[in-house]
């Protein structure tokens, strides 16, 4: 799939298939994930992969906004060393496993981290050192739903030219 057809196609999806996502592209996923840039080229991120149904369940307890992630096949809880840059680099890396997502065919969301009052609680569940903050989490799986791109703002809205008075 070309990268625009995968940027084009990508939207969340919420609801998923009962049926296991394997190792090798839960992998190629965090794979695309560490390729994003980041600041200084620090690569503060750390990925953990959680596919066991009880910490799913676990999850979405804790993070209602996501309690979706209970019949995920999967979830990647993106951590990051606490840089100046934790977040851009955190949320570059997020984007790049979406993008990643959409050309496999699976079907993911977003689900907030960061600012959430459950980023420590995630990081204990999984396990993760203190000073090493949950950026987000994808929810992920074979897609049941059919869901088409949700309609953007149009590209003459959202574009300027030299200054932001001029629209042509
Ligand atoms: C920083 C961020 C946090 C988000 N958190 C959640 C969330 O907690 N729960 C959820 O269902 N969707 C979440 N989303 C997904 C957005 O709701 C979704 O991207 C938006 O509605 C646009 O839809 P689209 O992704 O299909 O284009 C989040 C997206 C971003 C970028």
């Amino acid at each position: 799939m070309e990268l625009y057809e995968a940027i084009c196609k990508r939207t969340s999806v919420r609801k998923y298939k009962q049926e296991a996502v394997n190792k090798d592209i839960l992998e190629k996923l965090v794979d695309a994930g560490r390729r994003a840039p980041s600041a200084r080229a620090v690569e503060p991120w750390e990925f953990v992969i959680v596919n066991e149904k009880t910490v799913l369940e676990k999850l979405s307890a804790v993070a209602p906004n996501g309690s979706f992630m209970k019949d995920a096949a999967a979830v990647i809880a993106i951590f990051s060393h606490q840089t100046k840059y934790y977040l851009e680099d955190g949320c570059a890396a997020i984007q790049n496993i979406l993008l990643a997502v959409a050309d496999v065919g699976l079907g993911a969301c977003w689900v907030a981290g960061d600012k959430k009052d459950y980023v420590v609680e995630v990081g204990n569940m999984l396990g993760v050192p203190q000073e090493i903050k949950l950026v987000g989490l994808i929810a992920l799986g074979w897609p049941a739903e059919d869901k088409k791109q949700a309609k953007n703002r149009s590209l003459e809205d959202v574009i300027h030219w030299e200054t932001f008075g001029n629209k042509k």
